[in-house]
């Protein structure tokens, strides 16, 4: 059997997928919330960075398609080893405390993976596609940009260019109570999901045991608390009025009205 074939197969292989796509996954996270948390600077910030990635063409679809098979397979790996496990304890007799244990703790992460799921394909129909947003606001609201957005010191969307206003789509997006309450509970279950997941990381490489992996885990569960409270804080922002809509997002918003 080839190596790739083996990790397919075998119970320990799938243990690896799920971890490595789970790694790509957090990545994932963790650069879309700085990259969103632009908001909270001018409207050229997060236009410009969008514009910047939908630039990139290939690029872009490129990070796509790996992410799209790092959700199947990491799915698929959690439901097979579900599945292998609820088999295993089956014909395990009497296990007692710790089989209770291991039983929780996986029925939960299932449940928080689920919705997680349910939230990712809600989230690409709202802010990607722009089938769940009344307004048809993506295609009707363009930006002009007002300076150069520039990475790594070297402008990439220059300034006077018509982009998409991302900045007031997600603005009013989350003016909507239930929009915003729903981000919220999804992207608490998501850093609990994260929390679980990178636990079961350190267990399959063999880490959990070691002292540091101690140390670690408190550094996960702090950054994952960081990651909840940085995503928690744009809709929070927004549903309390505490982030005002920037005047230079609203001077742009009347493209398809001209
Ligand atoms: C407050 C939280 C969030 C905000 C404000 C936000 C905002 C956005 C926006 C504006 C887009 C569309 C970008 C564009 O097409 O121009 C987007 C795309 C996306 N978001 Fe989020 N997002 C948030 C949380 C999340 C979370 C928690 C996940 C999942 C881990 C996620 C996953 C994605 C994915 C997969 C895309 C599609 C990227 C692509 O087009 O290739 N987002 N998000």
């Amino acid at each position: 059997m080839s190596p790739l074939a083996s990790l397919f197969r075998s119970s320990i292989g799938r243990k690896f997928l799920m971890a490595i796509t789970g790694v790509i996954l957090v990545g994932f996270a963790l650069g879309h919330l700085v990259g969103n948390l632009q908001i909270f600077q001018h409207p050229d910030k997060i236009n410009g960075y969008a514009q910047f990635l939908h630039q990139t063409g290939g690029l872009i679809w490129a990070v796509r398609i790996v992410l799209l098979a790092s959700v199947v397979i990491h799915v698929w790996a959690a439901t097979v080893l579900t599945l292998e496990n609820r088999r295993a304890r089956g014909g395990s007799y009497g296990a007692g405390k710790h089989w209770i244990k291991a039983s929780l703790a996986s029925r939960y992460i299932r449940w928080t993976g689920y919705v997680v799921l349910a939230f990712i394909v809600y989230h690409l129909l709202h802010f990607t596609l722009g089938v769940t947003d009344p307004s048809d606001f993506k295609a009707n609201h363009a930006y002009v940009m007002h300076d150069d957005y520039a990475v790594a010191g070297f402008p990439v969307v220059a300034a006077g260019t018509e982009v998409d206003n991302v900045y007031l789509m997600v603005y009013r997006g989350f003016e909507h109570a239930g929009v915003s309450i729903f981000y919220i509970i999804a992207v608490g279950l998501l850093s609990f999901h994260m929390l679980h997941g990178i636990d079961s990381l350190f267990q399959t490489i063999g880490w959990r045991s070691t002292t540091w992996a101690t140390c670690l885990r408190k550094i996960v569960a702090i950054v994952c608390i960081l990651y909840f409270l940085g995503n928690l804080a744009i809709p929070g922002a927004i549903l309390t009025g505490a982030l005002k809509a920037h005047p230079a997002a609203q001077v742009h918003v009347t493209a398809a009205a001209k």
